[in-house]
């Protein structure tokens, strides 16, 4: 494994750390002794983190994961909100525009894949990023909850909006209204992770999933990912538009040609079936 500094500095290292293996990096909101709640600290380490990865070639695949038992316990309440409710109005906004900056404008456009490894604890700001992640493999114990309405607030920055963009709605209402919690099963079973797995296959499971999305074209893999997210907002003509659009820059931006090498290697070679797996890159 290696580390920030080993060849190349990331930023983050204090309450963000990021390690690299094997072309996954793993990034990790580190405030285990306040269960990795999200302060403008966190928020703007993590954001600079995030830029800085995109363009790091050691990120193939990016993990979002949290420190000790706990993957968030959601925005710093003491931090985040009642430390900024006597700033200017233009200062909170920069804070919060921060924070909206890397849990989802960034995340949701993000060119590599991302898994949200959720390890833990995960509560209201921190089903953001969890959300904008493209895949999320959780613990069974791990805790969701919705808390807000048990301390007479709403879901607010955007988490209402994300909850109501990944589950459907009796189950996204049921738990913004009663603030009950569910564990990694429950998850699971409503859409909101992938999939979920005792907590001490956790890692193994993320790896193993991590590995699959390296073996991707990584071009089309981008190109996938984000066309996935633009399409769900458009028409059904804007979309068919759209596509034909990416698909034709895909053939001019991917370095590898893979849309010719998978072609002929099934039709002239007859060496693989797309069906059945991946082209052979390297040839
Ligand atoms: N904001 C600020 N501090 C938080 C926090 C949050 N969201 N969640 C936990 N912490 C802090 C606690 O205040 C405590 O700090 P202290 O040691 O200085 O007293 C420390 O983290 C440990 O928390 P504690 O409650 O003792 O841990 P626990 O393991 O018993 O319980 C939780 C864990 C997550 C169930 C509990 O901390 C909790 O309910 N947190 C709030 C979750 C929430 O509603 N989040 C929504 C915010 S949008």
């Amino acid at each position: 494994m290696t580390r920030p500094g080993d060849n190349q500095a990331v930023p983050g290292g204090k309450t963000v750390l990021v390690e690299f293996e094997d072309k996954i990096a793993w990034v990790t909101m580190n405030r285990p002794d306040k269960r990795n709640a999200i302060s403008p600290t966190l928020a703007a380490e993590m954001l600079a983190v995030v830029d800085a990865l995109e363009i790091d070639e050691r990120c193939g695949v990016l993990v979002l994961t949290g420190a000790g038992d706990a993957f968030s316990a959601g925005m710093d309440l003491k931090e985040y909100f009642r430390e900024t409710d006597g700033l200017s109005v233009e200062a909170r906004a920069k804070i919060f525009r921060t924070n909206a900056q890397w849990q989802w404008r960034r995340l949701m456009a993000y060119p590599k894949p991302t898994i949200a490894m959720v390890n833990g604890w995960c509560f209201g700001g921190a089903f953001t990023p969890l959300i904008a992640c493209d895949l999320a493999v959780a613990a069974e114990e791990a805790t969701f909850g919705l808390s807000e309405i048990n301390w007479g607030i709403i879901p607010a920055g955007i988490v209402t909006k994300a909850v109501s963009a990944a589950v459907n709605q009796r189950d996204a209402l049921y738990y913004i209204m009663t603030g009950e919690t569910f564990d990694g099963s429950r998850a699971a079973q409503m859409g909101l992770v992938n999939e979920a797995v005792p907590r001490a296959e956790l890692r193994r499971r993320t790896v193993k999933l991590a590995r699959t999305l390296l073996e991707k074209n990584p071009a089309a893999l981008r190109a996938a990912k984000l066309a996935y997210r633009k399409v769900r907002d458009m028409s059904w003509d804007d979309a068919e538009d759209y596509l034909f659009a990416k698909m034709d820059q895909l053939r001019l931006l991917d370095p590898e040609k893979g849309r010719d090498k998978g072609m002929s290697q099934f039709l002239d070679d007859k060496s693989y079936r797309p069906g059945l797996g991946g082209y052979r890159r390297d040839r």
